[in-house]
């Protein structure tokens, strides 16, 4: 969702706006803007992607040291060229870009049209520039004393960055839930919704927290709060590579990602799960694990692919701890009023740690006592600061939209909490808690052979591709396992796929079977097996084609199918990690068979900053 990035220092800005803008371009968007400083206040901007804003430019004014640059995923207004970002002011001396939602810009709106104010675009984010430069002529106030009186206003999530022709050498930022990163080098200053466009000039960052407002210059940065107090900054330096937000020679970073996962999985676990004296030790969890083995209750809430592994972890923590799970879309549980009690245990669990509906969601949750522990892969990113606890899960940056080593990640790390809560509680017995220490630490080793086998799921794409609709079905852990290969699918491919508790079928989308319905059954060996025969057998009988996931030297369902792969077969409780690995090469084999842009499927966005 809408990327921003800024820049201010010694070089041109152009091609260091551009280049972060196209790091950025994986957040999702639909047009891109740039607004250069120097004797004048240029503006291009365009619908589409980022090379048609820098194909617009040929020939144009690109000189300055200062600027903004901005992709913006369409909230208010209809992608085009007028809605994009940056916005410039009645006056023509302002330039700002905003990733976020003006809640009240109607309001906003409406008392600036009465003052004869008016509007080019359809955006909230017009609307807000305008409302400042109102504030500024009324009480011939500075440019910063006119931002902080606008945002106390303001009602909804932003960052916004600002270029003022009549102080050129300053940059005005402020953020309320929407992410906002600083870089700073020697004598320059840069700014992104995330490190991604940052990394290759610095390592010292400083997260913008909400509330606050940064006054950048070249070579001072200030921070101030709404009150006008200066904050001093906290300046972290970043663990992370450049090579790790680049492609590294696979087609897609979808690729690269799904076969990053040894690694990822490998990293997860590294220092944590110590197989040799069956130990688990993670630093948030331990030092919170009376109020995990008290807590009555353990609510889990996220989002998109987030929210499956949420569900994994409902089977397990339920299993193992005997805790009673509840596992939420964020976005409902924010607003329907949910019973909870002071000692309640909220995970949320987020790729990103900025999606504004699981946050809003832990922020209500915290207020009425809730423990907050967030399971989240950016580090310093906005879930984790808020949370009381968590643990990060180290997949290192996810630039594909569809979440893929994020996902393996979480369920890694979401094993790790549950089988600590159970050992500590004595809700499982040493031999079991030895098995699974074993089991999970074999995981990074039995995914290379589902990547070595990479082509047949080629092959099954080729065959399938054509498919008008898909179903995945799978029964207990499997099912979230079965929602999750569906919605890779749907997010890449753009064919419709169901996701459906194998036996729950029968209720209704088994209407929808015949002989043109391919229907993927996630069916490895558990304890449910001998009922996902029956259930494939149902299909069969009704002419539908069946492709199941089945573990290695299956020979059962094998013989009942049209085509199958096999995963190396694990214990069912860490089998999703391998499992939902070959559903996922399926979805992107189908899109590239498809032709369509895997890394940034239509409409969608990587971090869904605005509710
Ligand atoms: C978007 C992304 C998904 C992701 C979901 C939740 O929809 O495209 O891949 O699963 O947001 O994001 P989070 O960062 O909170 O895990």
């Amino acid at each position: 969702m809408c990327g921003i990035v800024a820049y201010i220092g010694k070089r041109s800005a152009y091609p260091v706006i551009v280049k972060g803008l196209k790091r950025l371009e994986y957040r999702g968007y639909d047009s891109a803007g740039i607004a250069l400083l120097n004797e004048d206040l240029n503006i291009y901007k365009k619908q589409g992607k980022v090379a048609q804003l820098e194909e617009f430019t040929i020939g144009k004014d690109l000189s300055g040291s200062i600027g903004i640059g901005h992709t913006r995923w369409a909230t208010h207004g209809e992608p085009c060229d007028k809605n994009a970002h940056p916005h410039r002011s009645s006056n023509g001396k302002l330039a700002m870009i905003h990733n976020g939602i003006i809640e009240n810009y109607t309001q906003l709106k409406g008392e600036l049209l009465k003052k004869g104010y008016e509007f080019e675009s359809d955006t909230d984010t017009e609307v807000l520039l305008k409302f400042i430069e109102d504030i500024q002529k009324n009480n011939q106030c500075p440019l910063e004393e006119a931002v902080r009186i606008a945002l106390k206003r303001v009602v909804g999530a932003y960052v916004i960055i600002l270029l003022d022709k009549d102080n050129p050498d300053t940059l005005i930022a402020a953020r309320k839930g929407s992410p906002l990163v600083i870089g700073i080098g020697k004598g320059e200053h840069f700014l992104a919704s995330d490190a991604s466009p940052i990394i290759e000039y610095t390592k010292e960052v400083v997260y913008v927290n909400d509330y606050e407002l940064a006054i950048v210059k070249a070579d001072e940065l200030i921070l101030k709060n709404l009150g006008n107090e200066k904050v001093t900054p906290f300046i972290q330096k970043l663990d992370m590579e450049l090579a790790a937000i680049e492609k590294g020679g696979y087609d897609h970073f979808m690729l690269k990602e799904i076969n990053e996962q040894p690694d990822t999985i490998h990293d997860c676990l590294r220092g944590r799960l110590d197989a040799q004296h069956f130990n688990i030790r993670m630093a948030g969890i331990d030092k919170n694990i009376d109020k995990l083995i008290n807590a009555q209750r353990i609510m889990i809430v996220a989002c998109g692919t987030s929210w499956h592994a949420g569900l994994v972890a409902e089977y397990i923590i339920e299993d193992l701890c005997r805790i009673p799970v509840e596992v939420e879309y964020a976005s409902e549980f924010r607003y329907r009023n949910p019973v909870i009690h002071p000692g309640d245990v909220i995970i949320a669990i987020s790729q990103s740690g900025e999606t504004a509906d699981t946050m809003v969601a832990i922020e209500k949750a915290k207020e009425q006592g809730a423990v907050i522990l967030g399971i989240v892969n950016q580090v310093g990113s906005s879930i984790a600061r808020i949370s009381d606890a968590g643990a990060y899960t180290h997949a290192g940056p996810e630039i594909g939209v569809a979440s893929t080593k994020a996902f393996t990640a979480q369920l890694a790390v979401l094993t790790m909490v549950a089988m600590k809560i159970a050992e500590s509680k004595g809700t499982l017995n040493s031999d079991k808690f030895k098995h699974l220490v074993q089991e999970l630490n074999a995981i990074p080793e039995k995914v290379p052979a589902i990547l070595a086998k990479s082509n047949e799921l080629k092959a099954l794409a080729e065959k399938y591709k054509d498919a008008r609709d898909f179903l995945f079905l799978g029964r207990g852990l499997n099912f979230p396992v079965a929602l999750e290969g569906a919605l890779k699918l749907k997010e890449i491919s753009y064919i419709h796929a169901e996701g459906y508790p194998a036996a729950e079928m029968k209720h209704g989308p088994i209407a929808l079977v015949d002989e043109n319905l391919p229907v993927v059954f996630v069916a490895t060996k558990d304890a449910y097996y001998e009922k996902i025969v029956s259930n494939i057998q149902e299909i069969k009988a009704r002419k539908g084609k069946v492709i199941a996931i089945v573990s290695e030297g299956d020979d059962v369902i094998t013989k009942m199918v049209d085509d199958y792969f096999e995963v190396p077969e694990a214990d069912e409780t860490v089998a999703p990690m391998l499992s939902v690995i070959p559903l996922q090469l399926l979805a992107y084999y189908v899109g590239v068979a498809k032709g369509l842009d895997v890394d940034k499927p239509r409409n969608l966005a990587k971090s869904v900053t605005v509710e």
